[in-house]
């Protein structure tokens, strides 16, 4: 291959309009998934600090925040219920409320945009005590077998109520083998499992612990999220979840694990949804709170990168801002 002065990169960057043939598109609304707290209550809209443009919602504040998010053609949320501490007991049994905030919302959701795409998280560290992802034995350790059955119950409980899938994330082992079967012989073998397959011990949660009220009040999730530092096992969590009957994949967090999904895609034909979680979102809003940058432009960079390491579904919180950050796109193309 002949080099400068033959070949010039820069001929193909010369304009907008020449770079913008041959460019990516920022993946379009219909890719993403919102993640959303609910809280009991009516009329409530209550700011999460660690997550500006964030808040904690009531499920009828929720559904008005959701017709711009409709109208926009954001794909659908991904609902996380958060319940007040006096409620949480050790086995995260409120989880399983058929009347809990988590089925209100779905049902409300249902009647009122009925073609949005709805996800609930499957976990127990919102409604537990401790914070942990399931119960614990008397060494403090979680149970892996209570805790799927516990999970398989919360799964049918928002099946019931009508949400379009399920995303299990306390990784506990065959915990999508025990929701399929559940929700199967519940009558929802239609139910959609998105599993949040290959979820790594973070410390980007730190935002998102806040806003649900979850942080472990001892101790880590070391003993069931996967380790950054081992790839091959984080991997074969998703080839695992694969064969017990995950319908969509997913890589949690997504900025330090590009390489990760590149690897996932190719090895799975499943689609692959990438978790941008709370801390990467929060740390472009705090950075460019301090004039070192411009949170719009850093979102849509994260994003194309995360489409371009093979995701096909990127569960964001700039997805209701999905406007401003296209904004802020076009900015820089002009
Ligand atoms: C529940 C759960 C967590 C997140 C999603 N589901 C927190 C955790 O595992 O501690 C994090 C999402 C985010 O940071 O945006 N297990």
């Amino acid at each position: 291959m002949n080099g400068y002065p033959e070949r010039r990169m820069r001929r193909l960057r010369q304009t907008p309009r020449i770079r913008r043939m041959i460019e990516m598109e920022l993946p379009a609304p219909g890719h993403f998934l919102w993640p959303v707290f609910v809280v009991e209550g009516q009329g409530v809209k209550q700011p999460i600090e660690a997550m500006p443009g964030q808040f904690r919602y009531s499920p009828d504040g929720l559904i008005e925040a959701l017709t711009s998010v409709s109208e926009m053609g954001i794909g659908g949320v991904l609902v996380f219920g958060v319940i007040p501490d006096d409620r949480k007991d050790e086995t995260g049994q409120p989880a399983c409320d058929p009347a809990g905030v988590v089925p209100q919302t779905v049902r409300l959701i249902r009647e009122r945009f009925p073609d949005l795409v709805v996800f609930t998280d499957v976990c127990l560290c919102a409604y537990t005590s401790h914070g942990h992802c399931g119960p614990l034995d008397r060494r403090g350790n979680v149970q892996n077998d209570a805790a799927i059955a516990l999970l398989s119950r919360m799964a049918v409980v928002h099946a019931d109520a009508g949400a379009t899938g399920v995303a299990p994330s306390a990784m506990m082992d065959g915990q999508v083998q025990a929701l399929r079967q559940a929700m199967d012989a519940a009558g929802h073998a239609e139910t959609l499992i998105m599993s949040y397959s290959t979820k790594f011990a973070s410390s980007f949660y730190g935002p998102f612990r806040e806003a649900a009220a979850s942080a472990p009040a001892r101790g880590d999730r070391r003993s069931y999220q996967a380790s950054f530092a081992d790839p091959r096992r984080a991997l074969l969590e998703s080839a695992l979840d694969e064969a017990e009957g995950a319908d969509i994949l997913m890589v949690k967090p997504a900025l330090c694990y590009l390489d990760i999904i590149a690897r996932l895609r190719e090895r799975t034909d499943l689609p692959i949804a990438a978790y941008n979680v709370s801390g990467e979102y929060s740390m472009l809003i705090a950075a460019a709170d301090r004039g070192w940058g411009h949170a719009h432009e850093m979102a849509k960079e994260s994003i194309t990168a995360i489409a371009r390491a093979g995701a096909d579904i990127i569960i964001s919180y700039w997805a209701n801002r999905y406007e401003e950050v296209v904004g802020g796109a076009m900015r820089q193309a002009n």
